[in-house]
């Protein structure tokens, strides 16, 4: 039974989802969070494959579901959507599922010169949804797409340590260059590529860097806003939605923060991109923890 006072279910292989869980809490403050971030097993996407995935994707939403009777569950992962979403919605017909995407239709209409960049996982970028995504939407656009292999692996890892007094001078900011140069010309002019599609929901937070390199007029689009307003949609039809005549929840009450990895980092990320106190945080297992390295 959907009960307007149960949590929504987020998860992600890591910390990338807290990108979505933000812009959830911006658009429904109403409401109350569980978030898994299966940082045991991440990154998913590099080289993972997709059984693996989706035996992850299976045994969190079942989880979230029996623990915390989650009345929808956000995949704020482009990696697991496109491995698992239609087998979770085959397998779990009652539990109302909102996948994340790469924004390619809102790229596709907003680029003027025609030539849109896409980074995400290899696991996305190369999956069949993706293929299909491009295929409706590549009519007047051209899309060029980059696995960015490493990157969701060392924005999670950057959690750990202090804030870097030069974000340039970190792994993170290393890849984004390299990712970025192989893409090819940014810019506006002909055949240049005018924006920039954030196709994993990590690299939200390897922002800074992005923009240094790429300068102020390249255009950025994420799907966070998005998804939380297609939650609000789902919610409402279902007639979930909390009461938001009450007043919102503290975040003490209002977040339940979940890792397979490490405390640490989940806690400091937490703190660095919501201001969410550690005590939000735990640590758990889930299924069987992973045994091989990505
Ligand atoms: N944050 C995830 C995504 O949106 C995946 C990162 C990873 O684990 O590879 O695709």
């Amino acid at each position: 039974m959907t009960l307007p006072a149960s949590p929504i279910g987020v998860f992600d292989s890591g910390i990338g989802g807290l990108s979505v869980l933000q812009a959830l809490r911006h658009e429904l403050p109403h409401e109350r969070f569980v978030y898994l971030a299966d940082s045991g097993n991440a990154p998913y996407g590099d080289a993972r494959g997709d059984a693996f995935v989706q035996q992850r994707a299976r045994a969190i939403a079942r989880h979230l579901r029996e623990q915390y009777q989650i009345k929808v569950l956000v995949i704020a992962c482009n990696t697991a959507t496109a491995a698992a979403v239609d087998m979770l919605r085959a397998e779990m017909p009652d539990l109302p599922l909102i996948g994340v995407e790469p924004a390619i239709k809102p790229a596709s209409l907003s680029s003027q010169t025609g030539h849109v960049g896409v980074i995400g996982t290899r696991g996305t970028v190369s999956s069949a949804r993706f293929a299909r995504l491009v295929a409706e939407h590549g009519e007047r656009v051209h899309f060029h797409a980059q696995a960015c292999d490493g990157l969701a692996k060392a924005i999670e890892e950057s959690t750990e340590r202090p804030v870097p007094e030069d974000p340039m001078a970190t792994e993170v900011a290393e890849l984004c260059a390299r990712y970025v140069a192989a893409l090819g010309d940014f810019g506006q002019k002909t055949g240049e590529m005018d924006t920039l599609v954030l196709g994993c929901t990590h690299y939200l937070f390897a922002r800074e860097q992005l923009r240094t390199l790429l300068g102020p007029d390249i255009q950025f689009i994420d799907t966070g806003a998005p998804v939380a307003r297609q939650t609000r949609r789902v919610l409402g039809r279902l007639g979930a939605l909390a009461d938001e005549s009450e007043t919102p929840p503290t975040p003490d009450s209002q977040m339940q923060l979940m890792t397979t990895g490490s405390l640490q980092a989940l806690q400091a990320a937490a703190w660095r991109w919501l201001e969410l106190p550690a005590r939000c945080c735990s640590a758990i297992q889930v299924g069987e923890a992973s045994t091989t390295a990505a």
